[in-house]
């Protein structure tokens, strides 16, 4: 059994930003697990850019104007308090990213350089041409190694154990070794990263963004908040739904229907391209409906985004990236043909409910949570672009101070016979479900999971559509119970991993399929066809899903805060 005062589950922006806060307290020791190599997190992926009020480029802008911004790109549902506190804290936090040496694109004064993204009043999103969080995510892994954080790479988690309500520590599948491991530990911090694998068909996402921290936190005993709001980010490549960057639109380039028409100007007048995603993610697919896509209206629709008139200094300079991937991905040059693009999976703003943003921490003593993984609230039903590595910078180091003070304040519980009562229970798992000879493959119940959940609880939804969902989900879960896996070696046993990765999507599913259910209303990501409006009378309130006795899925609701910004109509 290993032992550290906290323990980091996660090594994206938020998870490595925590374990760099804790480790450099005196006297903590401080680990970190992933299922991957640290520098391979969904961050790695992240392009455009990270949100901070520098004035570097807009003299005019301040945090309040990104307050106000974030909590109308919210369409409302985002806590105003923590919000505030968030924006305010973007400058400090990626101002210590330069310090720290992250190799961020300059302006011709030698500043941060900055850019426009979506839904912001003024040019604000710091960026490092198109690998912003490959950067920000390479320079906190320097910072880590060199503070002393223990990395166990490759090292899963299974469960965390919860004695006398507080955390004691976490169960890990070792999957080099092939072996359960127990790390003891006075807090949990978890920000493991998204769940974008559950919509598999088209997804940003990496294969590990499967929602592990999100199920691992409900079967402990913390609430899932508002996970119906997930993110369709605009311009996924046609293909594959590959991200290409909001830096694309952010640098000028536009989007184009079959007509050669720039049609976001029938929906966002003012911010055409520009607006915040939902509104362009869903524009696109109503011109598609429209039979105004590329390519009929099925699954190989897509309008174009095009970036000729940028010339190849700024695409060559500025959007590199984006440029490989086109040639890879579409084998189109955007320096010379429109890029096939459309809606794709990207981002879940709902997640593992924090109670206490100047903490991170969650109901359950002990376990606190940061990065995509949580639900603080800061991105209520739609997140601007750039926010998202500007929460792993703000919140990771946020989320890293609360476990470190709750570590420094508390003992460790007494929990080792139930930490081993448990990895036995894992033990055994891995030994009975490797063991089937028969059984339905479970890469079968993720792919049709997966088909599920875009078709019926996608970027349109109905009642009808959902609850077929939520019948598919239960059928899958049962099924799941006696499915084959297919390998029984220890030693890198990927098909465990997998097993154990799509009991997770099942459980995230059905928690977003129930928060779409519930929520009678259309707002920000979430748009339900029989409720085209928003209503703010009933649903300015987080949904919170924990699990109950028997297994069933338990709703409670908390009012949204309000501190000065009255809910409006949104307009772009
Ligand atoms: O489009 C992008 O570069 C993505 C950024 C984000 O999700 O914040």
């Amino acid at each position: 059994m290993e032992q550290y005062d906290v323990l980091v589950v996660g090594s994206g922006g938020a998870g490595q930003r925590a374990a760099l806060e804790a480790a450099r307290r005196d006297g903590l020791r401080v680990a970190l697990i992933t299922k991957i190599f640290p520098t391979r997190s969904a961050t790695a992926m992240a392009q455009g850019g990270v949100n901070a009020a520098l004035n570097n480029v807009a003299k005019e802008d301040s945090t309040e104007v990104h307050t106000f911004d974030t909590v109308k790109g919210s369409d409302y549902l985002g806590d105003q308090d923590a919000i505030e506190f968030f924006c305010q804290r973007c400058p400090e936090g990626v101002l210590e990213m330069d310090f720290m040496g992250t190799p961020f694109s300059r302006t011709d004064e030698g500043k941060i350089a900055q850019r426009n993204f979506g839904g912001q009043s003024y040019p604000r999103t710091c960026y490092s041409a198109d690998k912003t969080g490959h950067v920000i995510l390479h320079t906190t892994y320097e910072q880590c190694l060199k503070e002393g954080v223990h990395f166990l790479q490759e090292w899963y988690l299974l469960d965390i154990v919860v004695k006398d309500g507080k955390a004691g520590g976490a169960i890990i599948w070792n999957m080099k070794k092939g072996k359960v491991e127990i790390i003891k530990a006075k807090s949990i911090v978890l920000s493991t990263g998204g769940a974008g694998r559950v919509f598999w068909t088209r997804t940003t996402n990496p294969f590990l963004s499967t929602g592990d921290g999100m199920a691992v936190a409900f079967r402990a005993g913390v609430g899932l908040k508002d996970m119906e709001m997930i993110q369709f980010h605009p311009t996924g490549l046609g293909k594959t739904g590959i991200l290409m960057s909001e830096a694309v639109r952010g640098e000028g380039g536009y989007l184009l229907n079959v007509e050669g028409e720039r049609f976001m100007k029938k929906y966002a007048p003012n911010k055409m391209e520009l607006a915040s995603r939902d509104v362009v993610a869903k524009a696109i697919e109503d011109e598609i409906a429209a039979g105004r896509g590329f390519n009929g209206s099925g699954l190989d629709a897509y309008v174009v985004a095009d970036l000729r008139h940028l010339g190849p200094e700024v695409i060559i300079e500025k959007l590199h990236g984006i440029r490989d991937l086109a040639l890879c991905f579409e084998h189109c040059d955007p320096l010379t043909d429109p890029v096939p693009i459309r809606p794709t999976c990207h981002y879940i703003m709902g997640g593992i409910d924090v109670v206490d943003y100047k903490t991170c921490a969650t109901e359950v003593p002990g376990i606190f949570a940061s990065g995509e993984a949580s639900c603080i609230s800061i991105h209520g039903a739609n997140r601007l672009g750039g926010n998202s590595l500007a929460d792993g910078v703000v919140f990771g180091k946020v989320s890293g101070a609360g476990a470190a003070d709750y570590a420094q304040a508390s003992a460790f519980a007494d929990c080792d016979a139930e930490l081993k009562a448990k990895a036995e229970e894992w033990e055994a798992k891995f030994v009975e479900v490797t063991s089937r000879t028969s059984g339905r493959p479970v890469a079968e119940i993720r792919d049709e999971l997966a088909v599920a959940m875009w078709n019926k609880v996608g970027i349109f939804r109905n009642e009808a559509g959902i609850t077929e969902a939520l019948e598919v989900i239960d059928r899958l879960t049962k099924e799941y119970e006696t499915c084959y896996v297919g390998d029984s070696n220890r030693t890198y046993n990927m098909a465990f991993v997998n097993y154990v990765e799509i009991k997770s999507m099942l459980t995230v599913a059905k928690a977003i399929a129930l928060g779409a259910l519930h929520r009678k209303e259309s707002r920000g990501a979430h748009v339900r066809e029989e409720f085209p409006k928003r209503d703010d009378s009933q649903y300015l309130k987080h949904a919170i899903w924990k699990l109950g006795e028997n297994g069933e899925y338990v709703m409670s609701e908390r009012d949204v805060v309000f501190t000065k910004y009255e809910p409006q109509e949104r307009k772009y």
